[in-house]
């Protein structure tokens, strides 16, 4: 099932995000996030992971010097990964970080195209792009709502 969306802004990207967030009923689920730069995924997991895990917006970042952050949400961990300085899957999976596919928890990875091959069948895969100024394309698959 496929379900896309256009985000007129920043704001519109949040509440699509949380949206998302309180539809993910199925255990540990996983999402990777797929865009270029500033295509908008740090904002929609920000509403993802608020809608899921009930994180405040400003508690959540993009893991800047580091791969992963981990967040402690109101029924379970949440595990957010920003691979854009990775070099690739074999990284990935040498580094252990694969492991965190099976833990009790959200797992979110940005810049999900760097490990595509990993990601484990139920991911939900969310593509967005940059459409035009504040407009951005949010496609979602996987999501059985
Ligand atoms: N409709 C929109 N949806 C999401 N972000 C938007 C939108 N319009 C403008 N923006 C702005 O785009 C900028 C980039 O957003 P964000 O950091 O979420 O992107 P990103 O894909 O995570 O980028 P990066 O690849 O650098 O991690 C932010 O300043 C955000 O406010
Ligand atoms: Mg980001």
């Amino acid at each position: 099932m496929e379900q896309s969306f256009i985000s007129r802004s920043a704001e519109e990207t949040l509440c699509i995000g949380q949206k998302i967030g309180s539809l993910l009923t199925c255990l540990n689920p996983i999402i990777g996030l797929f865009g270029d730069l500033g295509a908008g995924k740090t904002t929609l997991l920000k509403g993802i992971i608020h809608g899921a895990a009930g994180i405040d917006f400003q508690d959540i970042c993009s893991p800047t010097f580091n791969y992963l952050n981990i967040y402690q949400g109101k029924f379970s961990s949440v595990y957010h990964f920003d691979l854009y300085r990775l070099l690739d899957a074999t990284q990935f999976a040498s580094a252990g970080f694969d492991d965190f596919f099976y833990l009790n928890g959200l797992c979110c990875l940005e810049w999900a195209e760097k490990i595509d091959p990993l990601l484990p069948k139920k991911t939900i895969r969310i593509h967005m792009t940059h459409l035009h100024e504040t407009q951005r394309r949010i496609v979602v698959m996987g999501l059985h709502a």
